[in-house]
């Protein structure tokens, strides 16, 4: 296998598919399906247009990528896997330094295809859900940017397709199936976790979306990439090369609306941000206070017997396992949690490979503080008091055993009557999203700006921030 790509083969790949005609004809018979869904399901109203697109063209480390003007159904979407490091072993759980699998086990069949059908439906849930945002665009490099977004989606349900097909066989293949029929937010065929069917309405959505949902992403990313199933390792290594991008532009986001709201309360000392067109710092709180909470329940309960079990089989492991000092076997370690118990929390020891999720969503934590931080550099920049701040883990959860009660966003347990009273102020309200939909009109002047969103530091791949970035 090389670390370039082969463009001249329908599906672009380093996978070497020309030699395996099955899977290659397989996997053909399939692509027309998924442009079928590109185009009933993706960014609306826009597939004829010519976009300034990123596209893989090589796994280097350098170099990887290719920029140039693309009409999105005609993107190369293809099957780029890092390569394979010589005498792999697994790096963790019982089976820590055997030979990684090349194939799927049998004993772990049913639970690798599991996690790999759940993290491979996210990313055409993700596509539909942002469908429409193209019609509000704030600029053309905004809108540029959701497309690229989109279409790396795309190449990440390729990735996982890829997958199932080469070796799930005839249930690989079904599964692919099924991945373009389920549909973001219809509620007779959801798409499989929570948060993958809220919609994204507006741009401050989007922008949360990315930063914190896309986050959750690569944190998942990252404790596969892991895997002792190491065609599973290598798809997921390079889907975080992708990944960055797409948080990037939620950071970077939020950090230009909060900037531009910044600018007008300078402009108009004691001012409602909203006579101005901006939207207020405390909406931009409740939304982050939503995404937040919402995207981490995709980490799944805080106690979890399937975390226990994936550890201990070696399917998904710790973030940089490698880094970790300890024996990566994890079987007398202990995780301290706050337990809710009986009305109360209770500080409990519980066996770390049973707390896989709680470890891993604490490091999630902790990159979505580098992020908060950041933001509160633009308002101390600006000279504004106003500080943003993450919501506690126990915040507003669907799933885990914090779901049972209400937590206010520093984490203390309040009564029902106690979260009636605060909700409005900690998350969105109807009139928070009517008036951030309001906002929403498009802007497609090359190198114009909306005027709830500051212009970014710099364009694209060095390109001027005036630059056409969508041919309309
Ligand atoms: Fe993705
Ligand atoms: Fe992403």
């Amino acid at each position: 296998m090389s670390t370039s790509i082969d463009y001249s083969q329908k599906i672009p790949n380093n996978v070497d598919l020309k030699s395996d005609k099955r899977l290659q004809r397989a996997l053909e018979a399939w692509q027309p399906d998924y442009i079928d869904w590109w185009r009933e399901m993706g960014p609306t109203d826009f597939n004829e247009k010519e976009v300034y697109l990123r596209t893989a063209v090589s796994v280097d480390r350098d170099g990887w990528a290719n920029y140039g003007f693309v009409a999105m159904p005609e993107y190369r979407w293809g099957i780029f896997l890092t390569p394979s490091e010589k005498n792999r072993t697994i790096g963790f759980g019982d089976d820590a330094e055997m030979e990684a699998w090349q194939q799927v086990p049998g004993e772990h069949r049913n639970a690798l295809r599991r996690i790999i059908v759940t993290q491979a439906d996210t990313e055409p849930a993700s596509v539909e859900q942002q469908r429409l945002l193209g019609k509000t665009a704030p600029s053309l490099y905004d809108m540029r940017n959701l497309f690229q977004v989109n279409a790396e989606e795309g190449r990440h349900l390729w990735a996982m397709v890829y997958v199932l097909h080469r070796y799930f066989g005839r249930d690989g293949r079904e599964e692919a199936d099924e991945l373009l029929q389920r549909r973001s937010g219809n509620p007779d065929h959801p798409r499989i976790l929570g948060t993958f069917n809220e919609p994204c309405r507006n741009w401050l959505s989007f922008f949360c979306f990315t930063m914190f949902t896309d986050r959750d992403g690569k944190f998942q990313l990252l404790a596969l990439a892991e895997s002792g199933f190491d065609p599973l390792a290598r798809s997921c290594r390079f889907m975080l090369t992708e990944e960055a991008h797409h948080l990037f532009v939620g950071q970077t986001g939020i950090g230009r609306i909060i900037q531009r709201t910044c600018e007008v309360m300078n402009e108009h000392p004691g001012c409602d941000p909203k006579d101005h067109g901006a939207i207020p710092l405390e909406i931009i709180q409740r939304q982050i206070n939503f995404w937040n909470s919402s995207s981490n329940d995709l980490f799944g309960g805080e106690i979890s017997s399937n975390a226990s079990n994936f550890f201990a089989a070696g399917l998904k492991g710790r973030v940089f396992e490698s880094k970790i000092e300890d024996d990566h076997k994890v079987v007398n370690e202990i995780y301290h949690m706050d337990v809710w118990e009986d009305g109360k929390l209770v500080k409990r020891e519980v066996p770390m490979r049973n707390a896989m999720n709680e470890v891993l969503r604490d490091e999630y934590v902790k990159d979505n503080d580098k992020g908060v931080a950041y933001w509160n550099r633009v308002c101390e920049k600006a000279g504004v008091e106003f500080r943003f701040r993450l919501p506690h883990k126990r915040f507003n959860r669907k799933i885990g055993m914090y779901a049972e009660a209400r937590f206010d966003v520093e984490g203390n347990p309040v009564s029902e009557e106690a979260w009636s009273a605060i909700e409005a102020e900690v998350l969105p309200t109807e009139a928070d999203n009517a008036y951030v939909d309001s906002l929403m009109v498009p802007c497609y002047k090359p190198g114009e700006f909306a005027g709830w969103i500051s212009p970014p530091a710099k364009g694209i791949n060095g390109q001027p921030i005036e630059m056409d970035y969508v041919k309309l």
